[in-house]
C-alpha cells in the first residue's frame, strides 16, 4: 500500500506516519526529517535546504523530487510507502505520478489531515521530539509517560525544531495555503482523497485512519 498523508505544518502527519509505520509495516518518507538529517551532517543540500526552512519556505521542487526518486527505489520501500511531506506542491505531485507509473507503483490513497490555522500553532511551538530515537511529543497534548524520559528508547535527551518559533509557523502556513493547498482538488480529481479530522484526539485520528485503510470509512 502507498499512502500519502496530506496536511499543513503541524497537523499531525508525522506522529501518525510512524503509528502507520509499526502498525502496517510500511515505511514513512519524511522530507523534512531527510532535510534535517541532512542540515545536521553538514552537506552541501543541507545547506541549501536550511536557508529555505529558517525562512518556512519550500525547498526547490527539483531537489525534493530527486531526493525522492532515489529514495522509493531502495528495496525496502517493496513493502509500501507513507509519504509525509511530499508532495507539496503540484509540481511535486506531477513528478510522483511520473516516478511511481516508472516503477510499476500505484498510489492508494491521499489521507487529508484536517486542522484549523488557529489550533496548528500551539501543537507546532509545544513540539518536541527524542535527539535519539525521533519519537514525537507535545508539551500539553503527548508528553513522555516519565517525565524527561522517552517512552521508546529511554534517552533523556530531547530537541526542539530550529523551524518551530511563532514567526517562522506563520510562513510555513502561509506557504502551505498557497502551494501545497492546491493538491487537495488535484487528488480529488483523481478520486484517491480521503479527509480525516486532524483535530481529534491522537488516538481517535489513528482509529480514522485505520478504519479509511481497512476499507471501512
Ligand atoms: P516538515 O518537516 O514536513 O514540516 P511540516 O509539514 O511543516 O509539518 P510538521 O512536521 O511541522 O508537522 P506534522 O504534520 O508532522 O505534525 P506532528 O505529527 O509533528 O517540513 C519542514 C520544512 O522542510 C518545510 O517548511 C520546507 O522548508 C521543507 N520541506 C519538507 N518537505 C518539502 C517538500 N516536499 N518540498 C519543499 N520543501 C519541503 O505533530 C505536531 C505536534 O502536535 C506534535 O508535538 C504532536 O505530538 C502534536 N499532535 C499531533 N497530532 C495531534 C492531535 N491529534 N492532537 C493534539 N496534538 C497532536
Ligand atoms: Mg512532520
Amino acid at each position: 500500500m502507498n499512502l500519502i498523508l496530506l496536511g499543513p505544518p503541524g497537523a499531525g502527519k508525522g506522529t501518525q506516519a510512524q503509528r502507520l509505520e509499526a502498525s502496517r509495516g510500511l515505511v514513512q518518507l519524511s522530507t523534512g526529517d531527510m532535510l534535517r538529517a541532512e542540515v545536521k551532517a553538514g552537506t552541501a543540500l543541507g545547506a541549501q535546504a536550511k536557508a529555505n526552512m529558517d525562512q518556512g519556505a519550500l525547498v526547490p521542487d527539483a531537489i525534493m523530487v530527486d531526493i525522492i526518486r532515489e529514495r522509493i527505489q531502495r528495496p525496502d520501500c517493496a513493502r509500501g510507502i507513507i509519504l509525509d511531506g511530499f508532495p507539496r506542491t503540484v509540481a511535486q505531485a506531477e513528478a510522483l505520478d511520473r516516478m511511481m507509473a516508472d516503477t510499476g507503483r500505484k498510489l492508494d490513497r491521499v489521507i487529508e489531515m484536517k486542522v484549523v490555522d488557529e489550533l496548528l500553532v500551539e501543537r507546532i511551538t509545544g513540539r518536541f521530539t527524542c535527539a535519539k530515537c525521533g519519537a514525537g511529543y507535545h508539551d500539553r497534548f503527548k508528553q513522555p509517560k516519565l517525565a524527561g524520559v522517552c517512552d521508546v528508547c529511554g534517552s533523556h535527551d530531547f530537541t526542539r525544531r530550529a523551524d518551530d518559533k511563532q514567526a517562522t509557523v506563520t510562513s510555513r502556513l502561509e506557504a502551505y495555503h498557497r502551494q501545497t493547498a492546491p493538491l487537495l482538488p488535484y487528488y480529488q480529481a483523481r478520486g484517491v482523497l480521503q479527509p480525516v479530522d486532524g483535530m481529534a484526539e491522537i488516538d481517535q485520528v489513528t482509529q480514522q485512519i485505520e478504519r479509511l485503510l481497512n476499507g471501512e470509512g
